[in-house]
């Protein structure tokens, strides 16, 4: 029961909106869904096919709406239920598909099934639908068990129960507003079933699943080895561990990628399969080794997974051919598509991140070449940096509960910039919820519509020929070519051929037949009929 090569999202171009700070509509500072409405003949324009919008559902916003205190609503600061059904409605009237993000691991503390859980007893039904358990120690002052939290500290929080004394202790994976679910008990499935439904019913094309990974915890209450080393090993910017120490502690973690998330996905799938329209799953999950995404997108079970490799990779020809080859021949077997991304509202844009605009732009145009789908974090096509934040303004909780230890994601949450010449860059007319550093202003959607050399050019010409004249995110093949070093050489169907050149200086070589330049990350290369001198730090694209 393969998938239909026809499905959308086989090789869709899917644009990330984190609507907080995509676009204002009323002022108040903060980014909106009528605002994303209002985005929507700028993201035609680009040429992508769907979008996927972080969570606007009601939430005390503690960790960027990713604590979610009722599913089912939007929070006012991001408008209305009437709101997200036009948003649904007028992206469908453009052509572009609509995936929200659903939030399976965790509630926020402000949701009512947490409010009642604390003004429950122990072990009542009330409690069983979250992890709350006794601690260990004189008097339960010790945590159940010694996991940390992803934010910093510990993953347990003790609660002051109805009598005023110190009683039980509940897991927060993440933040102590984000109350970790028990997926073992059937109410939490049943209310996540009329969630799905809820927005199926309203005509949504499709979820990314947060944190699909963790929702199963089957040994809770025994402690891990390192913890510390744990933490450290699934930090992306840690450089003093060895690659064994990483493996070992990555290969078996007890909160993350356990077989009991399976038969929920499972479960998940009958549900948007009683619905027409092709919509479609895909999973965040953070998993080591990566060969095991492929049991994510098992026949039965969910569409797509993501693959972060491009998120974290070196400017490195070898390490680029590496991680192509091995997607596709971890996904082989099922038959899924691969997922492409450089950028994420969790992640260093990636022109900080490779801290050259010249790499960014030429790894773009890598994954804008490969087959499956790409997903677009919205100032991504702008070529947005990170932006440096004064610590007053910083939100996140990673930040918070390391002291400040952990800049956080903030500086890739910047509003995006519209407009050169309006206040805040055309985002809102009132306080950005961010300030946008100055340089933000170069970047402005304007200023890089009227240059033909802007990131926003090379990303729409990129996109048009994908889609309209070659037809590059299709399954068809992919095939490596012998290369000097430092250079990427594959070719697609039809004549199609990428060169990409990771080093500074030029370097000559020759192809085995006669092409054609058509698209270049930058200026500076050229071909003779079989000759090509690929300026450094460049990738093109090449058509016989
Ligand atoms: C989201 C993050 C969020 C975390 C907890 C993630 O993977 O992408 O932004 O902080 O889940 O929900």
């Amino acid at each position: 029961m393969s998938e239909q090569k026809t499905n959308w999202w086989r090789d869709a171009v899917i644009y990330q909106v984190y609507p907080r700070s995509f676009r204002d509509s009323n002022s108040d500072g903060i980014g909106d869904i009528p605002g994303a409405i209002q985005g929507l003949p700028y993201l035609a324009e680009l040429g992508i096919d769907a979008i996927w919008l972080s969570p606007f559902y009601k939430t005390p916003n503690k960790d960027g709406g990713y604590d979610v205190a009722d599913p089912r609503d939007v929070d006012p600061m991001f408008g209305t239920l009437a709101d997200a059904e036009s948003l649904i409605r007028e992206a469908h009237a453009h052509g572009i598909k609509v995936i929200f993000d659903i939030v399976p691991n965790h509630f926020s503390s402000e949701h009512k099934w947490f409010q009642a859980a604390l003004a429950a007893a122990p072990g009542s039904p009330e409690r069983k639908r979250f992890h709350f358990y006794d601690g260990r120690g004189v008097d339960g002052n010790e945590p159940p068990n010694n996991w940390n939290s992803l934010f910093n500290g510990p993953s347990w929080t003790r609660v002051t129960e109805t009598d005023g004394k110190l009683g039980q202790w509940y897991l927060h994976l993440f933040d102590s507003s984000q109350p970790d679910l028990n997926w073992e008990n059937p109410d939490v499935m049943e209310d996540f079933k009329t969630t799905l439904r809820f927005w199926l019913d309203r005509g949504v094309d499709g979820f990314r699943i947060d944190v699909a990974h963790g929702l199963a915890k089957d040994e809770i209450l025994k402690d891990h080895r390192d913890p510390d080393g744990l933490t450290k090993a699934l930090r992306v910017d840690t450089t003093d561990m060895t690659k064994e120490e990483r493996v070992s502690l990555l290969t078996d973690m007890p909160f993350f990628d356990r077989d009991g998330v399976h038969p929920i996905y499972k479960e998940w799938r009958k549900v948007i399969d009683e619905y027409d329209g092709d919509r479609m799953f895909v999973a965040e999950a953070y998993i080591y080794p990566t060969s095991r995404l492929a049991r994510y997108v098992r026949p039965g079970e969910l569409h797509q997974v993501f693959n972060f490799d491009f998120l974290l990779i070196e400017w490195d020809a070898d390490a680029i051919k590496e991680a192509i080859l091995r997607v596709f021949d971890e996904l082989k077997e099922v038959g899924a598509p691969p997922t492409w991304a450089l950028d994420n509202h969790d992640s260093p844009r990636v022109v900080s991140r490779l801290k050259r605009e010249a790499k960014a732009r030429a790894l773009a145009l890598i994954a804008h070449a490969l087959p499956g789908s790409l997903y677009i974090y919205q100032g991504e096509e702008l070529g947005l940096p990170d932006g440096d934040i004064a610590p007053e303004f910083r939100m996140d909780p990673a930040f918070i509960r390391s002291g400040g230890k952990d800049l956080g994601r903030d500086g890739a949450r910047i509003p995006l910039p519209w407009s050169s010449a309006e206040r805040n860059f055309g985002f809102s007319d009132g306080t950005s919820w961010l300030p946008q550093p100055a340089n933000y202003k170069e970047f402005a959607i304007d200023i890089e519509l009227k240059a033909s050399d802007s990131f926003l050019h090379l990303y729409k010409k990129s996109l048009e020929l994908r889609k309209n004249h070659l037809g590059l995110g299709g399954d068809a093949g992919i095939t490596f070519q012998p290369a000097p070093s430092g250079v990427v050489y594959f070719k697609r169907p039809a004549g199609f051929a990428l060169l990409a050149n990771t080093t500074e200086s030029p370097v000559k070589l020759q192809i085995d037949e006669p092409a054609k330049i058509i698209h270049q990350s930058q200026p500076g290369s050229s071909v003779e009929g079989n000759s090509v001198t690929l300026a450094g730090n460049t990738t093109i694209w090449l058509q016989s």
